[in-house]
This record gives C-alpha cells, sequence and structure tokens, in this order.
C-alpha cells in the first residue's frame, strides 16, 4: 500500500514485533494495517505534529491534550479520556463522541479491526515506556 515513502524505513515497527509470542504478533500486524490511512495525519511511534497530533503516550490523556497543537474547539472543551472504551467508541463514530471535531476520516465500522488498532497502539507505548523513548 502507500506505507512507504521518502527514505523512512518500509516497516518501522518490525523490531516491536519481533519481541511478541506469535499470537500477538499476527495481531499486532492486522493493528499496523488497520493503522495505515491514519499514519498520513498521526505518529505513531514518536511525537511529530502532522495533520492530526501525535498518537503514543494517548492512553491515559485526555481528549486534545497535546501542547501546541491547533485542535478544534470541541477537543478543546471536551473532557473525555482516551482508555479501551473511548478510543473503541470514537474511531466507530468519531462526530458521535466528539461533535464538531475537524477529524476528516471516515469511522472504523469494523470492531476487530478497532480492537487490533488499539492493541497495536498499547504495544507501542508499552514499548516506549521500556525504552524512555517517550520522554525525549
Ligand atoms: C485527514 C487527517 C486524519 C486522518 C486520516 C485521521 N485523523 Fe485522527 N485526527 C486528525 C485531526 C485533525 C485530529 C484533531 C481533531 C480536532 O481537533 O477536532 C485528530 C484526532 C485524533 C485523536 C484524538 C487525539 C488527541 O490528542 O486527543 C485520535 C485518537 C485519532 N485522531 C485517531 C485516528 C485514527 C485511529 C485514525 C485512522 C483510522 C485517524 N485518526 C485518522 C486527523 C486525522
Amino acid at each position: 500500500m502507500l506505507a512507504c515513502f521518502a527514505v523512512a524505513a518500509c516497516d518501522p515497527y518490525s523490531e516491536v514485533r519481533d519481541g511478541l509470542n506469535p499470537a500477538d504478533r499476527e495481531r499486532f500486524a492486522r493493528g499496523q494495517r488497520a493503522a495505515t490511512p491514519c499514519a498520513t495525519c498521526h505518529d505513531f511511534a514518536g511525537q511529530a505534529h502532522k495533520v492530526g497530533p501525535p498518537l503514543l503516550g494517548l492512553f491515559g490523556r485526555r481528549a486534545g491534550a497535546i501542547k501546541d497543537f491547533p485542535y478544534s474547539a470541541a477537543f478543546r472543551q471536551s473532557s473525555l479520556e482516551w482508555n479501551d472504551r473511548s478510543l473503541d467508541a470514537f474511531l466507530a463514530n468519531p462526530q458521535a463522541v466528539i461533535p464538531g471535531n475537524r477529524m476528516l476520516s471516515p469511522p472504523m465500522t469494523e470492531p476487530g479491526a478497532r480492537s487490533d488498532f488499539i492493541f497495536f497502539l498499547r504495544t507501542l507505548d508499552r514499548q516506549s515506556m521500556d525504552t524512555g523513548a517517550e520522554s525525549s
């Protein structure tokens, strides 16, 4: 698909994936595929601001909490906290969960894809805490 661009490695997550057991590896790979359309607008592995805010370290954070990111008023005023349940609901129907938000992305309608995506993001979070990458 269009995951490979510029000089970036085609698969930036191969190391993370290799550290998982076989079942988790499959699940991570499915979540990574589900995340492909999101990567145009979101950084999953660092803190880069793209069209959307970085998603590394999302869990436990309030919606709209990245400093200096130009969120919509809808996001800034939201008191939603990100956990598996709120993220699942948001991905299924972004406009229902935070009405008036500016994320122009179709809903992830398939529950299995949402669950795999959440697993993918949680795995990256855990990995970055192990290596301390998130604090840099
Ligand atoms: C066209 C660009 C674009 C695409 C594609 C996109 N997003 Fe977003 N996303 C945004 C923007 C912009 C915001 C902030 C919206 C606002 O301020 O109203 C956002 C916000 C978010 C947030 C909240 C982050 C926070 O800091 O509170 C999550 C979670 C999220 N997106 C997940 C996803 C996922 C998962 C996908 C893929 C299914 C995706 N996005 C696809 C642009 C995008």
